[in-house]
């Protein structure tokens, strides 16, 4: 069957994706790594944790998730009574394919007694096989709330972990998948660049490899970096992250420069993640306009799903007991 497509195009397809949301009462949420186009359409545009709570606490009827699947998964599991689409169905990452749930089950029945920490990135399996889930932006307020004893699985994401563990001084178990977006970023170039700027600070995800990381004067979630960039004194910024969320940046501070950490070519090119870059705005158009592809969840499967979720939120609030930590039984 060959996909559905549209002859809209320039201003008469943003009005008609506009019409739609009114007539469909739906709300778009965007992650930063989206395209300008799709980010300036968006109700919302934010990180992995304000997302899931925005999709948690709509009134709208549909969610249309600018995102990877993961994310509107995770929509879904929060907000099931709600239409969920995402423009591809194919978008995937690399963290969640590093992962696949019957290694993951059979990693943790070797380990009963650790806990398994697991970040967004994973599919709604893993989630229904983790504790706790957690966000770049919420893992060390998490971490910092259990037992210092307690020994916990940390997964999909090694260098998140890593970085984690170096941070808080905890041990933990790691699961050997990356993000292959921050993988790509070369530790040679970013020198090079940061000699051409020396006074410029650098920005990373904790998605980068530790070789990375070592350079950055703020490491933080996409809405932490976004926060740097505002409160920093400098008029200069070399972000190490997906570039997308630049256009942010410069919207909101027009008078600052951002430089794109490079990959090994000497740009940033090959760390635009293709996973996002699936969604475009004639995707977006058609899934309004059909309603498909949707998110659909086997109901046991979200139910189990959403206890890790629920604990992260609520973690990530403050609002559980210590009593409350205790591994999935
Ligand atoms: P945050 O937006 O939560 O920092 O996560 C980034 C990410 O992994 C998107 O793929
Ligand atoms: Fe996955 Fe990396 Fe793309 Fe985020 S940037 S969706 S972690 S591949």
């Amino acid at each position: 069957m060959n996909a559905p497509t549209t002859k809209l195009a320039g201003p008469e397809l943003i009005n008609e994706i506009k019409r739609l949301k009114q007539e469909r009462n739906a709300i778009i949420l965007a992650h930063y790594y989206q395209a300008p186009a799709i980010q300036d359409l968006a109700d919302y545009v934010g990180d992995s944790l304000e997302l899931s709570k925005k999709a948690q606490a709509t009134d709208a009827e549909v969610i249309v998730f600018c995102g990877v699947r993961f994310m509107a998964e995770t929509a879904k599991i929060l907000s099931p009574e709600k239409i969920v689409v995402l423009p591809d169905m194919d978008a995937g990452c690399s963290l969640e394919d590093s992962c696949p749930p019957d290694q993951f089950k059979a990693f943790r029945e070797q380990h009963p007694d650790h806990i398994a920490l697991t970040y967004i990135n994973c599919s709604t399996e893993v989630k229904a096989l983790s504790d706790i889930i957690v966000t770049s932006s919420s893992a060390e307020k998490i971490l910092d709330q259990l037992p210092k004893d307690q020994k916990i699985i940390f997964g999909p994401d090694r260098h998140l972990g890593g970085y984690l563990a170096r941070k808080t001084g905890r041990d933990m178990l790691l699961w050997p998948g990356v993000c292959i977006v921050h993988e790509a970023f070369s530790e040679t170039e970013l020198v090079k660049l940061k000699a051409q700027h020396p006074d410029a600070p650098i920005a990373a995800h904790p998605e980068c490899p530790a070789h990375i990381v070592a350079h950055a004067d703020y490491v933080g979630s996409t809405s932490g970096i976004l926060q740097f960039a505002k409160d920093m004194p400098g008029d200069t910024l070399i972000v190490a992250t997906e570039p997308h969320i630049i256009h942010q940046m410069e919207k909101a501070m027009p008078d600052k420069t951002f430089i794109g950490a490079p990959g090994a070519d000497g740009n940033c090119n090959c760390n635009i993640c293709p996973f996002m870059a699936m969604n475009t705005l004639e995707k977006l158009y058609l899934c309004l306009r059909d309603l498909t592809p949707q998110v659909h969840i086997e109901e046991s499967l979200r139910l189990e799903a959403k206890k890790s979720l629920d604990r992260m939120l609520d973690l990530a609030s403050g609002t559980v007991g210590q009593g409350d930590l205790g591994a999935r039984t």
